[in-house]
């Protein structure tokens, strides 16, 4: 196992006096070349918990083994095993993209030559070439966000930590982005993408965990998340137009409608029922058309993370 975290609690001594239980007992493991996905809503304690892995935030309690060695007790070497790219802005000023993911490739430990060619194949693959030389303040918060990950990569450690590193960049490059990182994991490199962005994570992680208030409300394999929370499915329709009505059903469990477009969720035992009636509407030339599908990610997130307080924790 790359990273072992057992019991972890931070908590934040706030200004009046009062605390803030930022991460509150998270135990999970990464293995050698996973992607994990660490989800959660603002303030969750994402990036306090990622601060914890690198050795640059002391834990409360719990403790953290990196490659075998406790992190509390070596931060520094946390600190070289691991890559991160920051959810903060990197401010590249006046260096331009080569100047700022050389010296970052440089700094830590790789060659001239070796640093060199990585870089020409990062910026390749991610079809940023053309701004290499344009300074920092020129460049556009894509273009910013897509140099701060070449420098997280360049000379990738043992652990490479992603905090949000999608915002902002463009659809086509986000493709090329999730392209190279699983590459990466190709050589055993471990990845932690911390992200807010449910539908990407469902794409690009191997395993998951939600964190909720400080507490992990499900962790485990994409579909064993699905699966644990709920076994539901989703019948999508589309109405004719925004101004048609919709039915209720008794089939139906809940009913949600965005415009003309309605989502029905029902349970396993009502598909047949529900998919005839559905055929049946389509035939008549009552909707456009419609799908069936497994619940996403995302409405299971929505699911979980709608309670308040802690989580009602789904192991995997
Ligand atoms: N240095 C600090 N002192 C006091 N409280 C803090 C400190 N840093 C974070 N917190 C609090 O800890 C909680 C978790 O914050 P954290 O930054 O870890 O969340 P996050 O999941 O990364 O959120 P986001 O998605 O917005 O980045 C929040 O309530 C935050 O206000
Ligand atoms: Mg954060």
């Amino acid at each position: 196992m790359v990273l072992d975290v057992q019991n972890i609690t931070k908590i934040y001594n706030d200004t009046r006096k009062s605390q803030i239980v930022a991460n509150d007992h998270l135990t999970f493991g990464i293995d050698k070349g996973e992607i994990f996905g660490l989800l959660g809503h603002n303030g969750a304690g994402k990036t306090t918990l990622i601060h914890q892995i690198m050795g640059t935030l002391t834990p409360t309690s719990g403790n953290i083994t990196l490659h075998g060695k406790s992190v509390q007790k070596f931060p520094k070497r946390a600190r070289s095993l691991c890559s991160l790219q920051p959810q903060s802005e990197f401010q590249l000023g006046f260096l331009t993209p080569a100047q700022a993911v050389s010296t970052m490739g440089k700094m830590r430990g790789g060659g001239k030559k070796e640093v060199k060619q990585r870089m020409d194949m990062l910026f390749e693959r991610l079809d940023i070439g053309k701004w290499a030389h344009t300074h920092g303040v020129k460049l556009s918060g894509g273009i910013r966000r897509l140099t701060v990950f070449c420098m997280a990569l360049i000379q990738p450690g043992k652990l490479v930590i992603l905090d949000e590193p999608t915002n902002d960049v463009d659809p086509t490059r986000r493709r090329y982005l999730w392209d190279v990182i699983r590459e990466l994991t190709n050589d055993g490199t471990s990845v932690i993408l911390v992200t807010h962005n449910v539908i990407e994570a469902e794409k690009a992680v191997d395993r998951l965990a939600i964190l909720h208030n400080g507490q992990f409300a499900a962790k485990g394999t994409v579909p064993e998340v699905k699966r644990k929370v709920t076994d539901q499915k989703r019948l999508e329709i589309n109405l004719l137009s925004i101004f048609d009505r919709h039915e209720d059903h008794d089939w139906s469990i809940s009913t949600h409608r965005n415009g003309a477009n309605v989502i029905y969720s029902l349970d396993e035992s009502s598909v047949s029922t529900a998919i005839e009636w559905a055929e049946f509407r389509l035939k008549q030339g009552n909707i456009l058309d419609y799908s069936l599908s497994p619940k996403t990610l995302e409405d299971v997130y929505v699911e979980l993370t709608a309670k308040e307080g802690g989580a009602d924790f789904v192991e995997c």
